[in-house]
């Protein structure tokens, strides 16, 4: 591992960002019901219950309780340090009417949810995943319905949440929930994945910009402190280039969606290479950024030859993930147990983000709890899937610092293999994937973060590691490994898979740490 010392102190030095760990939550299988909050179908523990009280103007009856265990993992001082939560979906949201889930319990519409076919119940809304925000510690971000909902609808969400002044919809939001203060969101999403033809009103490329545009627009009248994030595909596509043309003056981020493993048994390319598809497949995700962040320049400077000034426009990657759906079903509610072998892809997910997080500052994990997620809930407590560890040590390490390069390695994989990806030519991802951040405390000592991963499923390298002038004070190394590569957490056998953590001195390091 060559490191370039020399950029600790370069000002250019691509900055990362906590926003890269934040999370998604969305009306989907057991992720709000039995995973955020309470099911009353299937009840947990009272002393997991964080008890919410009576819905204020009811007749009495409680809120769902949230489920402490969950908030002390997913919450900004909790194990994953989150910043940002994304709601309320998802393919949900295309079919979503907010007004439905805010007041008291018993004037909760229930309604025939069209994206995953189930029965919402409009327990948990506004109001309560504002709550959960709030205990967490976590932003809120919001995604308006661009599917079935208006404008009308939008804005009145945005008054509800955000007003301040004598209005109808700020005066429900003080009635529903006792406070006088606004729930304040900042982030708005425009729309989600409206290119899909599974997504409840999906739109062509130029409908989707128009509309977009006009939203935006009026949404940034009622509240010109929000910050609007465009519905993108996954970055490098025909959409993505129309829409950061026709919205670059209108938003302020735009967001790109890819799952690694979702399309490998419909590959033919693929199909006999499930552990390639596993481990390279993320590498189309870094190319997505590359080839998103040369549209948002190429819409730049169409934007300047019209008159404009260019607009830094970031890139929010709000769904990414490691995905199989044969083994976790939509209409299963996408429960995925993670293998060690999916945690190596979810490492390269992680280690991709890091070193794209220039471009891209902000990520939401797909998803937070039951659903592909890190974390399975049961009545009693929470399972931690292998996918968990990657993403605490990035989450608690990787950030607040700045990427350092690194010398390339040469060890490339060369197979035909990239779901999702096999029409991009020539990504070669290396076998020992790796990324570097380096933080420098507040009396100016330089602590290096590194993330190292072998994604060959047997040969094993000794890494070197060369940062020639820099003095080493103590090392601290977490490695997560098994022999197994198809291993997994169980509710049997819950702690397969974590990190075995070693602490070194200098002296002990010299001695035998540097070759490992
Ligand atoms: O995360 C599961 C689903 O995947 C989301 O609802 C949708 O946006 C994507 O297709």
């Amino acid at each position: 591992i060559v490191l370039d010392h020399r950029l600790l102190q370069h000002p250019e030095a691509a900055p990362v960002s906590s926003l890269l760990y934040s999370g998604f939550i969305e009306h989907l299988g057991r992720c709000i019901y039995g995973g955020v909050c309470d099911d009353p179908n299937e009840p947990a523990s009272k002393s997991l219950l964080l008890d919410q009280g009576d819905y204020p103007g009811g007749t009495g009856k409680k809120r769902l309780g949230l489920r402490k265990d969950v908030l002390k993992v997913w919450g900004k001082k909790g194990d994953l340090e989150c910043p940002m939560m994304r709601y309320p979906g998802g393919n949900f949201v295309s079919n979503y009417f907010w007004k439905e889930a805010v007041g008291p319990v018993e004037n909760r519409r229930k309604r025939r949810e069209l994206a995953w076919q189930t029965i919402e119940s409009n327990l948990f809304g506004t109001d309560e995943f504002i709550d959960w925000c709030r205990e967490s510690g976590c932003e809120p971000y919001l995604c308006v319905n661009m599917g079935t909902g208006s404008l009308e609808d939008a804005l009145d969400w945005l008054e509800y949440c955000n007003g301040t002044g004598d209005t109808y919809w700020a005066n429900e939001r003080r009635k529903n929930t006792g406070r006088e203060e606004p729930h304040n969101v900042k982030l708005w999403g425009l729309g989600n994945e409206m290119w899909g033809t599974w997504q409840v009103g999906h739109l062509t490329a130029d409908r989707y910009a128009e509309k977009a545009r006009r939203w935006g627009h009026a949404l940034k009248l009622l509240d010109p402190t929000i910050q609007l994030v465009s519905c993108g595909k996954e970055g490098s596509n025909d959409w993505d280039r129309e829409v950061l043309q026709k919205c670059l003056d209108v938003i302020d981020m735009h967001s790109i969606h890819l799952y690694s493993m979702i399309g490998y048994r419909d590959n033919a390319l693929a199909v006999n290479y499930p552990y390639e598809a596993n481990v390279f497949g993320p590498a189309a995700g870094e190319r997505n950024i590359q080839n998103c962040k040369a549209l948002i320049d190429i819409a730049n400077v169409e934007q300047c030859a019209n008159g404009k000034k260019p607009r830094d426009i970031k890139i929010c990657f709000d769904e990414y993930n490691v995905w199989d759906p044969v083994v976790a079903k939509p209409t299963e509610g996408n429960e995925q147990i993670y293998t060690y072998t999916d945690m190596l892809g979810f490492c390269a997910w992680m280690n991709l983000l890091v070193r794209q997080s220039k471009d891209c500052p902000m990520a939401c994990l797909a998803q937070s709890v039951n659903d592909i997620a890190p974390i399975i809930c049961n009545a009693d407590g929470i399972l931690y899937q292998s996918i968990y560890f990657p993403f605490k040590l990035f989450s608690n390490y990787m950030k607040d610092g700045h990427v350092l390069s690194m010398a390339p390695f040469k060890d490339v994989y060369d197979g035909p293999n990239h779901p999702e990806s096999t029409q991009i030519l020539g990504l070669r991802p290396s076998y020992i994937d790796a990324v570097a951040v380096a933080v420098t405390g507040q009396n100016k000592d330089v602590s290096i973060r590194i993330s190292l991963l072998n994604r060959h499923p047997s040969a094993q390298w000794d890494a070197v590691l060369d940062i020639n002038s820099i003095e080493i004070n103590d090392v601290e190394i977490h490695e997560i490994f098994t022999e197994n590569l198809d291993s997994a957490n169980t509710w049997m056998q819950p702690e397969l898979i974590k990190p075995d953590v070693t602490k070194l001195s200098a002296k002990e390091w010299n001695e035998q740490g540097a070759k490992r």
